[in-house]
């Protein structure tokens, strides 16, 4: 798929999804403490497999959330979190995480360049799309589209769920956006823009 069909299917649905997630950030801190043992108490986990949630867009995670809960994403660990929520709880953890700072870690100096090729200009020879053309130049992805922050992501989780698209153990993409590209790339390329990935920042306004 063309990145204008991308972003015109985006348009279509932006107007839709605001009004849908509205979740309450303070009944989302309530409901946080669970999930602050392997998250960190605002969305910053330490543990690099298990992923940073802070600063990301509120309609993402939720859509995350209920993938976790109906098996479409299959995870051991997050099975049993989201066994009980409601789809309001699963609003109000979405809003929480949405407003919390996320931390930025830092690239490999050894990768820094394959990782920066690829993430801005993809890796034409085999028709890998450049990660920016969603994900934004500061990993900030687009909200309205449903494409996720990249931004200060620990390294290890992004190329287990790069690996994961590859496979096809994760299918949650709609049009299968990620399994196209992921599908084309090598271990070391993987690697690479996962680990330049690590290194983005949001830009503070
Ligand atoms: C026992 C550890 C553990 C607990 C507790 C936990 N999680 Fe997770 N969470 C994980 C792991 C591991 C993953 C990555 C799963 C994968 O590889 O797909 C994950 C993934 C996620 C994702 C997907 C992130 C992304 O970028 O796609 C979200 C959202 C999330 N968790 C939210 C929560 C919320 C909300 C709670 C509390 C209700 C919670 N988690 C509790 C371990 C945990
Ligand atoms: C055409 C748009 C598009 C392009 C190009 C694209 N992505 Fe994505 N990406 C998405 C969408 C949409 C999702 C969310 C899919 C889902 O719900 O599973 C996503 C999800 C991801 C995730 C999972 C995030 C998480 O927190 O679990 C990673 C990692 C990722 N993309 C990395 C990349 C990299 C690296 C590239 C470039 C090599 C890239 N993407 C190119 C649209 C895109």
């Amino acid at each position: 798929m063309k990145i204008w069909q991308c972003l015109a299917i985006a348009a279509m649905t932006a107007g839709l999804t605001v009004a849908a997630h509205a979740g309450d950030v303070s009944r989302g801190e309530e409901l946080s403490g669970s999930c602050a043992a392997c998250h960190g108490a605002d969305g910053n986990s330490t543990n690099p497999e298990w992923p940073k949630i802070a600063g990301q867009h509120a309609r993402y995670t939720y859509e995350q959330l209920r993938h976790f809960q109906s098996g479409e994403r299959d995870d051991p660990l997050m099975a049993g979190e989201v066994a009980d929520l409601s789809d309001q709880d699963m609003k109000d953890l979405a809003a929480y995480y949405a407003a919390q700072e996320p931390e930025i870690g830092s690239a490999d100096p050894d990768l820094v360049d394959l990782g920066r090729d690829i993430y801005r200009g993809g890796i034409p020879d085999k028709g890998v799309a450049a990660c920016i053309a969603c994900h934004g130049g500061a990993g900030e992805g687009l909200a309205a589209a449903g494409f996720p922050a990249l931004y200060g992501q620990h390294a290890t989780y992004t190329a287990r769920q790069l690996e994961k698209y590859r496979s096809g153990e994760r299918a949650t993409d709609p049009n299968r956006m990620m399994r196209g590209v992921a599908e084309r790339m090598s271990d070391d390329e993987i690697r690479a823009v996962s680990s330049y990935i690590e290194g983005l920042y949001r830009q503070r306004d």
